[in-house]
């Protein structure tokens, strides 16, 4: 889901903003692993926190409360976070009365058998669980192993405003659902988050709202199936589909750009489409996950759509926003899968014409309906050589797509300074692509939006320079 690099583009990254200015008698430390959800739920931890006299801090040297916010999705997410935890010995050692607590879908997965596997581990911490942290820090505090898994079937955490962490100012994601109530069979997600259920759209609108008059000029609105969004307002008795929710946060401004994510294939309609047409700044990029282009292996996944479902969608898509981007996520090596399987993956690549794919191979999760049904049985060796073809065949696509871009002259949002100069801006495109262009005009700053011509490209960046320099 999203970008912002969505999914494990951004794992490992520290996520914790400066020590705060209020000075506060505690601090505490963030990483966040996984998913752009993940990243957001931080964000409502620092600010449970924060009004419970904890501060944050970048510097774990400083921390008296050390958290992993965690990915249960593929074991390598889960080994990452196993690896980082024996990090924290040394540090448990200098500093007695440091707390570590694990929090996310990787404590919800294990619950307390995480505290056995993991002796350094002091607090568990599931995804529902956030507003009891102050007492299970407290519980900790006295030596006694503190845990909360319990999943809600209504908890939104929609009245707690967030606190940014590591915020470009410019970009922030906003969650509107949390949970999911597909039943994907590799998928380890239904299990870590439960049910789906939808955050008060007047909430999110005003949370989009406060970001916009901060200064943000983009924002992405995050959940795992964000088409199913429906939230009914008890007070009127009247409902919010995700069209309606996205067209009221189209409406804030015309210069606060819209994006989301994830969009189901099942899911997604033609009215969120006509919406998306209607307003300029809802950015033209639908990530579309396929999985796989195979209508046999598709069923084994229970994605409920088939193949040519999903080139329909693809189609419809392309029809009423030939502009759209579109990229996907795709598994290599599901359960069965035999060569012409994988060969329909890749021409479903083709076909679909992806500007962007996430992907991965196969990674068997405990407790999942693949797990419990089916055997693992592709060969890792099989499994990676499937995954490189599928990457070779994407690189080649996103060159061609890119190549398309040369010539054009895009919007973009400045969202700051390229990773590689201090004298060349990065941005993105309404279609989610990255821009690097020079300064030289130094009267624009991080958040305006510029013209810039495209001249070139590399890999996963166009090139260009600012229109009528
Ligand atoms: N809700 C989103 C996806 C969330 S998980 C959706 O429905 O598309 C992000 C991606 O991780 C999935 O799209 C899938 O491609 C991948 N993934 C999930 N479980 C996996 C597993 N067991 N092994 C490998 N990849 C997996
Ligand atoms: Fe997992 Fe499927 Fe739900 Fe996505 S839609 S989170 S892949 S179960
Ligand atoms: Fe996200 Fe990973 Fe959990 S992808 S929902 S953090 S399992």
């Amino acid at each position: 889901m999203l970008n912002k690099e969505h999914n494990e583009a951004r794992q490992g990254e520290a996520f914790a903003s400066d020590v705060n200015k209020e000075s506060f008698s505690k601090y505490f430390y963030i990483e966040s692993y996984g998913c752009a959800m993940n990243f957001a739920d931080s964000e409502v931890v620092a600010s449970i926190l924060e009004n419970n006299g904890f501060g944050s801090t970048r510097q774990i040297e400083l921390a008296d409360l050390i958290l992993l916010n965690t990915c249960s999705i593929r074991e390598k997410a889960e080994q990452t976070v196993r690896k980082r935890l024996t990090e924290f010995r040394k540090l448990k050692h200098e500093k007695p009365g440091l707390l570590v607590g694990v929090l996310g879908c990787m404590a919800e997965r294990l619950k307390s058998k995480l505290l056995e596997e993991e002796k350094l581990v002091d607090l568990v911490v599931g995804p529902d669980a956030y507003r009891t942290l102050p007492d299970l820090i407290m519980e900790a505090g006295t030596g006694q192993k503190a845990v909360n898994v319990l999943l809600s079937r209504d908890e939104t955490y929609a009245d707690i405003a967030p606190v940014r962490l590591d915020s470009n100012g410019i970009s922030a994601f906003v969650s509107i659902t949390r949970g999911c109530n597909n039943m994907c069979s590799f998928c380890v997600v239904p299990f870590t988050r439960g049910r789906e259920r939808s955050r008060d759209a007047f909430s999110i609108v005003a949370e989009c709202r406060q970001l916009f008059e901060e200064g943000y000029k983009e924002v992405t609105l995050l959940g795992q199936n964000v088409d199913s969004y429906y939230w009914n307002n008890p007070e009127t008795n009247t409902s919010t589909t995700f069209a309606m929710l996205l067209e009221n946060v189209a409406l804030i401004s015309p210069t606060l750009r819209v994006r989301f994510s994830t969009s189901h294939p099942k899911d997604i309609t033609d009215e969120v489409l006509f919406t998306m047409v209607k307003y300029d700044n809802i950015c033209k990029y639908i990530h579309l996950p396929v999985q796989s282009g195979s209508t046999r292996v598709l069923q084994l996944m229970n994605r409920t759509y088939t193949r040519e479902w999903y080139l329909s969608k693809v189609a419809r898509i392309k029809e009423i926003m030939p502009t759209c981007s579109i990229s996907a996520d795709i598994i290599a090596g599901f359960c069965t899968e035999t060569e012409e399987d994988h060969q329909d993956t890749l021409s479903i690549m083709q076909a679909a014409q992806y500007d962007y794919c996430y992907m991965y191979f196969y990674s068997e999760r405990p407790g999942t309906l693949a797990a419990k049904r089916y055997i693992d049985d592709i060969p890792e060796e099989i499994k990676k050589r499937r995954l490189q073809e599928i990457v070779d065949v994407q690189w080649t696509l996103s060159n061609e797509s890119n190549k398309r871009d040369v010539g054009k002259i895009v919007e973009v949002l400045i969202e700051g300074d390229s990773k590689k100069s201090s004298q060349h801006w990065m941005g993105r495109t309404s279609q989610n692509k990255v821009v690097v262009f020079p300064k030289l005009n130094h009267t624009i700053k991080k958040g305006d939006y510029v013209e810039v011509v495209i001249h070139d490209f590399t890999k996963g960046t166009l090139l260009g320079e600012l229109k009528n320099n």
